[in-house]
């Protein structure tokens, strides 16, 4: 049994006051919390807050981005080693509105998975398809794609050093979760695939599930076999949401 990671993504979203409060709102309920291992991966400027925030609790810290680069001249840019000092474990790379709305394609994902791992971080690598591809009955193919392009670039070993995410571009801030059949699905999918490269990472290897999960529908996804935590957008911003999503993750866990 993989224990489940939940982590919160909150995007571009808080004020030092609501991220003050939303951490200590987490951080209060993280003491009920069992089996599930909870992190929260704020915007940049939060960081350290968070990271204070969070000593001594339970909750780790990640961060949404990091740079291709490990230093230097790249105006605008946060380098890996830089989230590494600021106390982070985790960082998600690839997720899909980094690929929609920055052109991130598998060539520099490849490269921040490899500047993430350098300075000892986790990255939670992220694909899924759009609801286009879905229709069109192309989802396999552009999942495959997305992993074999990172396997091509990383080679499969590196996978065991990382978190996976499943999230469904079509389910990504909609309301619109996929069903508990339809993630597990994709999911399986996704170890097979990994599986025929190296059953031990494929084994090993957590897949979240990402797309509108919240309290109430994460008890039934969170059971399936092959889904292994949730990576949280707007139900993050919630603590009380945050935490349920946690509690689920236990109750899975206890099954
Ligand atoms: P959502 O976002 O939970 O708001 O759908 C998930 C994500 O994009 O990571």
């Amino acid at each position: 049994m993989r224990q489940p990671l939940i982590a919160g993504n909150w995007k571009m979203n808080g004020t030092k006051a609501s991220v003050e409060r939303l951490l200590a709102g987490v951080v209060g309920g993280a003491g009920s919390i069992q089996h599930s291992e909870m992190a929260v991966c704020p915007p940049f400027p939060f960081l350290q807050m968070a990271e204070q925030a969070l000593a001594g609790s339970r909750v780790r810290l990640g961060a949404q981005n990091c740079a291709t680069e490990t230093l230097g001249a790249f105006t605008g840019e946060v380098a890996a080693a830089m989230l590494a000092d600021f106390g982070c474990r985790y960082v998600i790379i690839g997720h899909s509105e980094r690929r929609a709305l920055y052109g991130e394609d598998e060539a520099i994902i490849a490269k921040k998975l490899v500047a993430a791992v350098a300075v000892g971080l986790t990255p939670i690598l992220c694909v899924g398809e759009t609801l286009e591809e879905r229709e069109r009955g192309d989802m396999e193919a552009v999942i495959a794609a997305q992993i074999d392009g990172i396997i091509a670039l990383c080679g499969i070993a590196a996978f065991g050093a990382w978190e996976l995410a499943y999230e469904p571009v079509w389910a990504i801030g909609t309301g619109k979760t996929a069903t508990p059949a339809q993630a597990q699905e994709v999911h399986a999918f996704i170890r097979a695939r990994l599986a025929a490269q190296d059953a031990v990472v494929a084994q090993k290897i957590r897949i979240l599930y990402g797309g509108s999960m919240k309290g109430s529908n994460a008890p039934e996804l969170l059971s399936q076999p092959d889904i292994d935590g949730g990576l949280i957008g707007g139900a993050a911003l919630n603590a009380d949401e945050f935490l349920a999503i946690a509690r689920a993750g236990d109750a899975a866990a206890n099954t």
